[in-house]
């Protein structure tokens, strides 16, 4: 069934050009389908035909609210007074919903700015930008190359390779465990902990993952602590140090601000970058090009690639926090509401043939890294970490290419769009040479 037929079944209440529905009646979308991960061109297009804010059913959330157009995503993300994180400036209580990047234990460490309002977020965010730019500024590109380097070692001599597992996983948590500061002899431990955190989707992952988190949880603070003795590199020192105007960290605000930073940072890098690999080898003319001149080309490449591949499909929920009429539609207090990430990155009134890949689309105005006071982060780490493993893996690996380019898996989970293996053949049949 495609996205235009189940969207067929709903009815709308009301009559005329412009549909008003109401969350109690959510138009029928499958959400999950392998078809919207297949082809997210037409399934967002099917969504934005039934207008730029619809109902809809979400898994985990309920009914919610959802944009449709790059015109609505980008107001409601600006617009952080009508749309809250925190359930009490919408008479609610708790927040508004778990990012689908995060695990169901990390409510235990949900304290973190991405589910704060003003003045809090500004606050924590502020206290981190600080110690995490600072950190980042130092020779950021050339530690992250270098650890690509290392991991792609690992992979000499075999012909066949699972991106996901060899490199696309690894290389991200290695980036953190850097990023952080923790010291190389627990990097193998901690990276497994997380890795089990972060694959936890169902049956027994679940349950593995809860047992795994209350040790994760005691070695993130024994860190904390041997940093507060004796300082070291890295953000855990930096973000002890971090002051603004007389204000510091909690240790436990430290400590959710570290697993924000590792499930925010982990998995939607990893698919940015298995994303932008079976992008390129989809479309050999554009990679073709980008590798005629990749020093020159690869920064605006990556921009296009993350468009085009959108990994984090939607945002987080917020609240509605007044009742409102917002785009046509007639929003009520305490009500939620997602943007469509991928709809946004795909409206062709704000990009010329959005289901092409160009890697030399300009401007591109994506929000592939959202708007708004919560814009991600990471976002210059992220962009670095892509450009750098895409870069370093073709640059050892001219030739490579998909091993099942017709079988591709995709998650079926909703929010975001990656694949659960991507195996490679190293050395392929192509005839170009690394650029
Ligand atoms: C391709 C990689 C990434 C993508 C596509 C991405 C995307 C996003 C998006 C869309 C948001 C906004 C969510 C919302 O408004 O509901 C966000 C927020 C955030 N991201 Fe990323 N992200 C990536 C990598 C990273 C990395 C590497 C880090 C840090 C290590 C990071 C840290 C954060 C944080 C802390 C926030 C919350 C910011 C706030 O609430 O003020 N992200 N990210």
């Amino acid at each position: 069934m495609t996205s235009m037929d189940s969207i067929g079944g709903a009815q709308p209440q009301g009559t005329g050009e412009s549909s008003v529905y109401s969350l109690k009646a959510p138009l029928r979308v499958d959400l999950q389908t392998l078809e919207s991960k297949k082809d997210p061109f037409s399934f967002f297009a099917g969504l934005r035909a039934a207008g730029p804010v619809i109902p809809l059913k979400m898994p985990f959330v309920g009914s919610v609210w959802a944009t449709t157009t790059y015109d609505a995503t980008a107001a409601m993300l600006k617009n952080n007074s009508l749309f809250v994180q925190e359930g009490r400036h919408a008479g609610k209580s708790g927040v508004a919903g778990l990012s689908w990047w995060m695990p169901h234990a990390i409510k235990i460490l949900s304290n973190n700015m991405l589910l704060k309002d003003e003045p809090d977020h500004r606050r924590l965010r502020k206290l981190v930008d600080q110690a995490f730019h600072r950190r980042l500024v130092r020779n950021m590109r050339g530690e992250i190359e270098a650890l690509a380097d290392r991991i792609l070692d690992e992979t000499e001599g075999r012909d066949e390779i699972d991106l996901v597992e060899a490199y696309a996983r690894r290389f991200p948590l290695e980036v953190i465990c850097w990023l952080l500061g923790l010291p190389e002899e627990n990097r193998g431990k901690f990276a497994e902990w997380a890795s089990h955190m972060t694959s936890a989707l169902r049956g027994f992952a679940v349950l593995r993952m809860v047992f795994t988190m209350p040790g994760v949880v005691r070695y993130v603070r024994e860190q904390i602590n041997v940093c507060r003795r004796s300082p070291r590199e890295g953000l855990i020192t930096e973000l002890l140090q971090a002051e603004e105007d007389g204000d510091k960290l909690s240790e436990d605000e430290l400590l959710s601000m570290v697993f924000l930073l590792l499930f925010a940072g982990f998995e939607t890098t990893t698919h940015l970058i298995t994303d932008s690999v079976i992008a390129l080898e989809q479309n050999p003319e554009q990679k073709e090009y980008l590798f005629a001149d990749p020093a020159a080309r690869m920064e605006r490449a990556l921009e296009e690639l993350g468009r085009y591949m959108t990994p984090v499909q939607s945002t987080k929920p917020r609240y509605v926090a007044e009742d409102c009429e917002f785009f046509g539609q007639e929003l009520h207090r305490g009500e939620n509401i997602v943007g469509f990430l991928a709809a946004a990155n795909y409206d062709p009134a704000v990009f010329e043939e959005p289901d092409k890949l160009k890697l030399d689309r300009l401007p591109n105005p994506h929000l592939v890294f959202g708007t708004g006071i919560h814009f991600c982060l990471g976002m210059q780490l992220a962009r670095v970490e892509a450009q750098s493993a895409i870069m370093r893996l073709y640059g050892r690996y001219p030739n490579l290419e998909l091993a099942a380019p017709d079988d591709l898996p995709w998650i079926k989970r909703f929010g975001l769009r990656g694949v659960f293996s991507l195996p490679l053949r190293l050395n392929g049949g192509g005839l170009r040479q690394a650029g």
